[in-house]
């Protein structure tokens, strides 16, 4: 039985466990205030707000999608909808009466969502609110009065008393046998059913149910496994990152340590996908144009594989055979990647049609090492530009040795061509993708020369 709390209620629900929070939200409990709006994680119609204190990242309450939830990934947590954010008295939440006062609502589909993720973020005390309505669509009032009434919120009534006894966990929930609670359950468990699916943020694996309409007969989900979950900083020089570690939790230290990296994490999405996905769901798709293999391959990340009591290590580069074929045997899942700390020629590009809420076209990763003025050493690997997450080898070789300068870049811009033949599909063309790759190599080389290219500004 999944047991968790609803607007401060326990609920217990024997339900098919690819059912998702939306559905169930609307067709059983008749909550329709959660709107379906796309189905797919993109429009944030359906946000809400679960609290996960057994989520290592500790980031509190967060607006997570539930088009895309399903309900196993509850047991145990709180989730508050529209219907729960009012005060007891029946007052409105600040920010309902903010977007009241501020005209921020015309058709009014978008705008549980809206209030959603406002709601969350005025329980954190944030003020980016661009960011944290990234992952919300309105199609008729436009930003500014939304994002007006999120401003004018800010400080009314925070923190808010009321919400905390919503967000409380229900008690004596018993585990789920499809949600191991450790790496050494789940390895067992996926030995013995090497035909399921595990499941982790669900941000694809829901696309797979909601938009593919695909039967899943046996299913694990991992975020109940807490040891998954963990960044690990004790060995000197290096980050090991466990498999089921949130986009968003990741972030927090991408942008410390590779703020380059950690710029491409905060485009990763919104801020709904950031908190679901996780970055072994991310490497182990294997999508050619997923945005952690780049910077991954070029700071020399390895892979930690794990089947049963066995371990397997390898350089991640390796994993990706080709589309959609892995070196990953049945039985054996993504445990963690190890990655250096020290990297301070790591840049990341990431090319897509908007800045938020968008797949790449084309992300590029470079990691280049000098000496005296030379490449001593080049990592370069791409995304976007072949059915699998590649390195340009042949620009590396071509680099390695030479003076780091504007000749040797041009030079070397042609070689791009023995590396590459992109597809043309409908985010980019073949032609496209192979000019963007190498301008982001002459980007790269202003970058380390001081000239930094912000994306957000336009020039003449
Ligand atoms: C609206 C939206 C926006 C998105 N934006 C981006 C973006 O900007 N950049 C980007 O790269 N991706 C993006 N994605 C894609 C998606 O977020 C990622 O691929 C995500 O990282 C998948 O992680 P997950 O934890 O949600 O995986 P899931 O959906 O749970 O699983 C994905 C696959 O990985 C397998 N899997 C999961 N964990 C493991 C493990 N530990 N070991 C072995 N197999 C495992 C699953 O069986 C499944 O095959 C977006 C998706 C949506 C819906
Ligand atoms: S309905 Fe669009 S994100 Fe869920
Ligand atoms: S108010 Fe109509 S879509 Fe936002």
């Amino acid at each position: 039985m999944i047991t968790f709390s609803l607007n401060g209620e326990t609920v217990s629900v024997d339900a098919p466990p690819t059912t998702t929070l939306l559905d169930w939200l609307r067709e059983d409990r008749r909550l329709t205030g959660t709107k379906e709006g796309c189905n797919e994680g993109d429009c944030g119609a359906c946000t809400v707000m679960v609290s996960d204190p057994l989520n290592s990242d500790e980031q509190g309450p967060k607006a997570l999608n539930a088009c895309i939830l399903f309900l196993p990934q509850l047991h145990g947590k709180a989730v508050v909808t529209v219907e729960g954010v009012s005060k007891p008295d029946g007052d409105l939440h600040p920010v309902q009466q903010a977007m009241i006062d501020h005209n921020g609502s015309q058709c009014g589909f978008c705008t549980p969502g809206f209030i959603m993720s406002m709601v969350v973020s005025h329980l954190h005390g944030r003020r980016d609110h661009d960011v944290a309505l990234s992952g919300n669509l309105c199609r008729c009032t436009g930003y500014a009065p939304i994002v007006r009434a999120a401003r004018a919120a800010e400080d009314v009534d925070w923190p808010p008393d009321w919400l905390p006894d919503r967000l409380d966990d229900p008690l004596n929930e018993t585990p789920l046998d499809i949600a191991p609670e450790s790496v050494e359950a789940l390895a067992a468990w996926y030995l013995e059913n090497p035909d399921a699916t595990l499941i982790a943020g669900a941000t694809d694996v829901g696309l797979w149910v909601t938009k593919n309409l695909r039967q899943l007969d046996k299913v694990a989900f991992l975020n109940r496994c807490w040891d998954l979950q963990v960044i690990d900083v004790t060995k000197p020089g290096l980050l090991k990152v466990g498999a089921g570690v949130t986009m968003q939790a990741f972030l927090e230290f991408a942008k410390q340590i590779h703020p380059s990296y950690g710029a491409l994490v905060r485009r990763y999405g919104s801020e709904q996908v950031r908190a679901a996905a996780t970055i072994g769901g991310n490497i182990a798709n294997a999508s050619p144009i997923g945005d952690n293999p780049p910077p991954l391959i070029a700071i020399g990340a390895t892979l930690h594989l794990r089947k049963g009591d066995q371990q397997r290590d390898m350089p991640l580069e390796d994993f990706f055979l080709d589309y959609g074929k892995q070196d990953c045997q049945p039985g054996e899942f993504v445990e963690a990647i190890s990655m250096p700390r020290e990297v301070p020629s790591l840049r990341v590009y990431k090319l897509s049609k908007r800045f938020d809420q968008d797949i790449s076209a084309v992300c590029g990763a470079f990691n280049l090492e000098f000496e005296d003025d030379r490449v001593a050493s080049a990592r370069i690997a791409f995304g976007g530009m072949a059915g699998i997450p590649k390195r340009a080898s042949s620009v590396e070789n071509a680099l390695a040795g030479k003076p780091w300068s504007d000749d040797t870049i041009q030079a070397v811009l042609p070689l791009f061509g023995d590396d590459f033949t992109p597809m043309t599909d409908m985010r980019a063309s073949s032609t496209y993708r192979l000019e963007s790759a190498r301008n982001m190599l002459v980007r790269y080389f202003h970058d380390l020369s001081g000239r930094q290219i912000d994306v957000l500004e336009v020039r003449a």
